[in-house]
């Protein structure tokens, strides 16, 4: 048994040091003998040399047979071989390199590299995997055309580029090592057909284990859509005559790129009215999408190095937004995505894990597949457009595409491409790629004599390694409303470059200032808006994103101030909660999304901003004091909701459909506090979909149900991806005083597999973020159960465990007791022999 070998080597790698290869590879010619202890991967790789040096391949827990160039055994003097390096001394300056390595993809658990799932062969080689296949220059800069031959008794034999015969594929394409990818297995395809724009015909399939065949229609048409977005949107095209895609299910993130040959979570794309919810479907679609659009950022245009990974990350994570949005409600989108974005990057960025959307250092790139460099990455480009305009953003974008097609790229370039496109300086934005931490904007105002007076300040925060930082440029959306919530003043976009700018005008009265609007850029907002002029944003925002955003501060100052004063729930606030939620002239995802309460989690960072030490269990159980005062007021209204919602006919994957429903759920969540879960137990009982289901099984659960855990069970037991959402829930909406210990029961149980990271996650970050008053329990039992599991995760797959001890990174907010406890879990997890991921990781967090 090959464990991950516990690599303590803390070696920082930087930016700064960044060098081109002295030799390169052109050309790579694979075949592979596949064999789950014994696959042999022979590899001819076609060198040229661009520069003085040596040359240093990378190749990690291989066992070599054979080394020989053009075609001559190498002699022991002329190379080098370590655990993980093959250096070779004195070669020619153009030569083919022949190796053969050993391999054993039955062993590897990390899912990185060549691995084994569910008896079908894969791979993940992004970011540095292709290493643990073969010897190679591993890195993102040195692209090559590549020859694959698959051997192996199996019927599906996949590579990247065009099949030219069985199990033999080109890919004319150059492209880097982490695009590279190969499947094997038994596998059934569901297939279609797309014409580009320039006339190619590709053949479209989407690969699954026989059974699954039924759940692929979804995904499908995503990639069709996305495939006709891209052309009329970007004015991209698909390049190869075929498209697959793969479903496999032990994947340590949730796609990846591959060229010609996405390999998928099956998570995320495997779909059925009857096994998934409108959110997986939603995130089905904006994956597919995001895959897709890689192949040309990310795929024809790469990264030069690893610390410009926001360069591909940041900009397609913007165009699967932007996808989502046309697809979708946009101003239901932009909500999600702020939502998303609040909640994980401006957690990171308030943290010991803060970083730079491009990072200058680290130790594991793995560790830096985070929400700032995807998210944050995602609104700099936002910002980005708003600043240049629609034409100027399409302009740059289109020169950068032509300037750098078939090359690997940094930041820099991208942004040049906008500077020459539009004129515009562009040395002040490039501060969002540098500066880590969120910016606080305070905004005071005053009226008097007929002069409206705004002010605007920003400040950024201090972050680890960062101080003293310089005003950042931030586009600032805003506009003006009178009292009685006419608009009187149209969006204007304000570019806040100076730590502090004010504005006058003459105004016959008082306006309501609507700032921010869109959530133009990634910032805190610092701002004592009255209560009287956010209910007249509520009600008559033009903008839709504030004027959720401001129901959203009510609600949040509401409970802040309940938890730290114990101010009672006041009727302004519900009435304004219940017109919205009984306006009919509102779109129901809206309203669904104006009832949701603030998140446990922010809650807790708010409270810690505003000076207070958060608590956990009082958190909790406010946010359900809160939930039954709003059920209180609707109360007559609740079963009429219930049935207006009704989405008569079969069941549709649709956005408005999908709205309707996200509304009903939280309406049987607010009938669940009154009746103890009648309403709910007929809409379980009678659930046609997974989302309804799913809506009144968590109602269930949290109302203490005796038998639907059991049933669901009985049901669904033989379906691993409806049982993840099974071990979630059970743990997400447990009682939190007994969530540590159900968790814990559920991880002993026979269908708990530890080497799958979706049932992984579905435990333990159903603990961790799903119940936070359960993780945070002041026992510490809740810290002690994850610092164990992550030791046992960490020996077989240390990308997952480094990912979920990202739980413990808002540790500082708490208590004395509780920092206590946590820094004595992780402190003791630093005695252990920990992997580079973990360690790294660990150490970050402990500051
Ligand atoms: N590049 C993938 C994506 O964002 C994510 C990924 C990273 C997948 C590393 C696997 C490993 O689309
Ligand atoms: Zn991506």
């Amino acid at each position: 048994m090959r464990d991950a070998a516990p690599d303590q080597s803390q070696t920082v790698i930087h930016l700064a040091d960044y060098a081109p290869v002295p030799v390169t590879v052109t050309h790579v010619d694979l075949h592979l003998r596949l064999d789950p202890l014994a696959t042999e991967v022979s590899a001819r790789l076609t060198c040229r040399r661009q520069g003085p040096g040596v040359m240093v391949l990378n190749g990690e827990g291989l066992d070599m047979v054979s080394l020989a160039i053009d075609g001559v055994p190498l002699e022991a003097s002329r190379y080098m071989l370590t655990d993980t390096t093959l250096t070779l001394h004195d070669v020619p300056d153009a030569f083919l390199l022949e190796t053969v390595a050993r391999i054993a993809p039955q062993e590897n658990k990390a899912l990185e590299g060549l691995y084994m799932s569910n008896g079908m062969y894969c791979t993940q080689c992004e970011a540095e995997g292709f290493r643990k296949i073969t010897w190679m220059l591993d890195r993102p800069d040195v692209m090559a055309t590549y020859d694959v031959e698959i051997e192996a008794d199996l019927p599906v034999l996949l590579s990247n580029g065009d099949e030219v015969a069985p199990g033999k594929w080109h890919d004319p394409w150059p492209k880097p090592t982490y695009l590279f990818a190969l499947v094997a297995g038994n596998l059934v395809a569901t297939t279609d057909q797309f014409t580009t724009c320039e006339g190619r015909a590709v053949t479209l399939n989407i690969w699954v284990r026989p059974g699954d065949e039924g759940r692929t229609a979804y995904a499908m048409d995503a990639l069709k859509r996305s495939m006709a977005w891209d052309e009329t949107v970007y004015g991209r095209a698909y390049d190869l005559s075929v498209f697959n895609i793969v479903a496999v299910d032990d994947f340590n993130m949730g796609a990846m790129e591959n060229k010609g040959l996405n390999i998928f979570n099956s998570k995320y794309v495997l779909a059925s009215p009857d096994t998934a919810t409108d959110t997986d479907f939603a995130l089905i679609e904006g994956i597919v999408a995001h895959e897709y659009f890689h192949n040309w950022t990310g795929n024809r245009i790469t990264c030069r190095d690893w610390f410009q990974l926001c360069l591909k990350e940041g900009l397609t994570v913007f165009r699967d937004q932007q996808f989502s949005a046309d697809m979708r409600s946009a101003p239901v989108q932009r909500i999600g995505d702020v939502l998303q974005l609040r909640a994980r990057q401006f957690r990171e960025d308030a943290g010991p894990l803060a970083h730079p959307v491009r990072p200058e250092s680290f130790v594991e790139i793995n560790n830096f597949y985070t929400a700032t460099v995807y998210e944050k990455g995602a609104e700099v480009i936002g910002m980005l457009r708003r600043l240049v305009g629609d034409a100027g953003y399409a302009a740059g974008c289109a020169l950068y595409f032509e300037r750098h097609d078939g090359q690997a790229c940094t930041i820099e370039d991208w942004l040049a491409c906008f500077e020459e496109a539009t004129g515009r300086d562009l040395s002040q934005f490039k501060l969002w790629y540098s500066q880590a931490g969120t910016p606080l904007v305070s905004v005071t105002e005053s009226y008097g004599d007929g002069t409206y007076r705004l002010t605007l300040r920003q400040t950024v925060p201090d972050t680890p390694g960062q101080t003293d930082k310089a005003p950042m440029v931030i586009p600032v959306a805003w506009g003006l409303l009178n009292t009685a919530g006419d608009e009187v003043r149209p969006t204007e976009v304000l570019e806040l470059t100076e730590a502090e700018t004010t504005l006058t005008f003459d105004l016959d009265a008082r306006p309501v200032l609507s700032v921010l609007r869109g959530f133009s850029a990634p910032v805190r907002l610092e701002y004592q808006q009255s209560d009287t002029d956010r209910l007249t944003l509520l009600a008559h925002d033009t903008d839709p994103f504030n004027r959720w955003e401001a129901g959203r501060a009510l609600s949040k100052d509401r409970l802040l101030r309940h938890i730290t004063e114990d101010a009672p729930f006041d009727a302004a606030w519900l009435d304004a909660l219940a017109a919205v939620a009984l306006n009919d002239g509102l779109d129901p995802a809206f309203r669904a999304l104006a009832l949701a309460l603030p998140s446990e989690d922010d809650l807790a960072q708010s409270l810690h901003d505003a000076g207070v030490v958060p608590d956990p269990t009082a958190i909790h159980a406010a946010r359900k004091r809160a939930f039954a005062a709003v059920a209180d007021r609707l109360a007559t209204d609740l079963p009429r909701l219930m049935d207006d919602m009704a989405t008569p006919g079969p069941y549709t994957p649709e956005a408005s459909d999908a709205g309707k429903r996200a509304l009903r759920a939280v309406v049987l969540r607010l009938l669940t506090t009154q009746d103890g879960g009648g309403a709910a137990r007929a809409t379980y009982d009678g659930a046609d979909n997974m989302t309804d289901r799913m809506a009144a099984f968590t109602c269930l659960l949290e109302a203490g149900d005796p038998n639907v855990a059991d049933q669901f069970e009985a049901q669904w037991s033989d379906d691993r991806l409806v049982m993840d959402k099974w071990f979630m829930a059970r743990v997400a909406h447990a009682e939190p005083t007994r969530a540590v210990q159900i968790a814990r029961d559920l991880t002993a149980r026979p269908d708990f597999d530890a080497n799958n990271p979706n049932r992984v996650r579905s435990v333990l970050g159903g603990l961790t973020a799903g119940n936070p008053a359960g993780f945070h329990n002041p026992d510490g039992s809740g810290y002690e159960f994850l610092a164990e599991w992550l030791l046992i995760l960490d020996k077989s797959n240390p990308q997952t465990a480094a990912r979920l001890s990202t739980a413990f990174d808002a540790w500082r907010r708490y208590d004395a007791d509780r920092q206590a406890l946590i820094s004595a879990a992780l402190t003791r997890l630093q005695g252990q022999p920990l992997s580079r991921d973990l360690s790294e990781m660990v150490g970050r967090i402990l500051g």
